[in-house]
């Protein structure tokens, strides 16, 4: 094989979300660059995300939106490459965008726009974009120079921004090389974990699940995250769709990223809504009705059938001591479920866990105990919510490395 010596100052590896962003600022900023990917194509989850339409930002942005082994390791590098600065590089590329939900920010065209305008940063900073490169050793020589061995030839450079994301998504090209080369250069890995998933249930849930399958409704679900001074609560209200296997949607998500193996997880099916005090309201208003009608009256048709057939007697409200109709309250307002997984990598948006950020500077991304090697994106035990903050993280880790190299 034959070694190309290429003399970079900072060899990128992969080209997603953040290691484009780190390769496009440390290319304009003088820096000779090398991006070298396994996929034929940059930016290929971009490409998928957001409905295809890449949620590319959330305009509420802050390190609360983040889960992560150190709470405040993300305020620098969001602090100084903010949702504004990734706003004002897509307007000066003239791509028409929209806010959706609160905050969230989405291409009005396609998710290609966002790769498009990726590539023309790095096309303009001279990187040297090596795609269909697979790479085959990692090393660190005597003289600290890294050496990155790929089966078209070995490339070197002083600087080494480890950019390959998580495990989530395998048909994509994803891997676990950044964990594999954080252990080898002797930096932790918090065990990483499909988030951002659908959760799964075992036979005995499924059976009444699976005619519920469709079914949408807007739940609130607390979640809890941290120990000590950094346990949190935060409450996640949103949209729950039934699957075939289990539940999804919007809030589940956002659970999920939260959820550990063994947990239940306490549904709040009326959010915002005294439940108590409306199965008592509607006992008073319509004393003749059933508890299907009553269950009617607050849930989708085909749920209020199973909670009624789970939880109330036959017969009139008239007839159905108080205690009986806010037990039922109880239950809309703490639907206690366990999940019994989630459904893995295959679906997951983001994978939690990665390089433990306690070896990391937050300012600049690098290892503390090895010069000119970065780590960002995904890769990092930095997870955000649903809703434009994985990229945000991906944009503002990425920039933080690129401006340092
Ligand atoms: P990313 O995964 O983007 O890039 C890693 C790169 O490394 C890839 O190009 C890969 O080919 C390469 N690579 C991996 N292993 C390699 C190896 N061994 N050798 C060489 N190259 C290798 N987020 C958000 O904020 N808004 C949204 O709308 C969405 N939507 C969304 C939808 C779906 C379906 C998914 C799966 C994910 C999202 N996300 C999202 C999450 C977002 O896509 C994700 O957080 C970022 O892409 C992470 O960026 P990274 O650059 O860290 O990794």
């Amino acid at each position: 094989m034959k070694a190309q010596t290429a003399g970079c100052d900072a060899i990128v590896l992969g080209a997603g979300a953040a290691g484009l962003m780190a390769a496009a600022t440390a290319g304009q900023a003088g820096r000779r660059v090398m991006v070298v990917d396994h996929a034929p194509h940059a930016g290929r989850k971009i490409l998928i995300s957001g409905g295809g339409r890449c949620n590319f930002t959330n305009m509420d942005m802050g390190a609360s939106q983040f889960l992560s082994g150190n709470p405040h390791f993300a305020k620098s590098a969001l602090a100084r490459y903010t949702a504004a600065d990734f706003l004002a590089l897509v307007q000066r590329h003239r791509i028409p965008w929209h806010e959706k939900a609160a905050g969230q920010l989405f291409c009005d065209r396609s998710a290609r726009d966002i790769v498009d305008m990726l590539l023309r940063e790095c096309a303009a900073a001279q990187v040297d974009m090596r795609l269909s490169h697979r790479i085959i050793d990692v090393a660190r020589d005597g003289g600290g120079e890294y050496r990155v061995e790929t089966d078209q030839g070995v490339f070197r450079a002083r600087n080494l921004i480890v950019a390959t994301g998580g495990l989530s998504i395998p048909k994509l090209g994803a891997t676990g090389l950044a964990h594999d080369l954080a252990r080898r250069f002797g930096l932790r890995v918090v065990a990483p974990a499909p988030a951002l998933v659908p959760l799964t249930f075992g036979a005995q849930d499924r059976e009444w699940m699976e005619p519920l399958a469709g079914l949408s409704v807007n739940v609130g679900i607390a979640c809890r995250s941290g120990t000590g001074r950094h346990a949190r609560e935060v409450i996640f209200r949103d949209g729950m769709v039934f699957t075939h296997r289990g539940l999804s949607g919007p809030a589940i998500l956002q659970a999920s990223s939260y959820w550990q193996p063994g947990q239940a997880l306490d549904i709040d099916l009326l959010p915002g809504v005294e439940a108590g005090r409306r199965v008592l309201d509607i006992k008073r208003d319509r004393p003749r009705a059933g508890g299907l009608a009553m269950l009617s009256m607050l849930l989708p048709q085909r749920l209020a059938q199973v909670f009624a057939q789970a939880y109330l007697p036959e017969g009139q409200l008239a007839g159905m001591p108080d205690a009986v109709l806010t037990a039922v309250a109880h239950q809309l307002g703490a639907w206690r479920l366990n999940p019994h997984g989630t459904e893995g990598y295959v679906k997951a948006e983001v994978t939690r866990g990665g390089v433990d950020t306690d070896g990391l500077s937050s300012r600049d991304m690098e290892a503390r105990d090895v010069p000119g090697l970065f780590m960002v994106g995904e890769a990092v035990d930095v997870t955000g919510w649903l809703g434009g903050y994985n990229f945000q993280w991906a944009w503002s880790s990425g920039h933080a490395a690129g401006q340092a190299v």
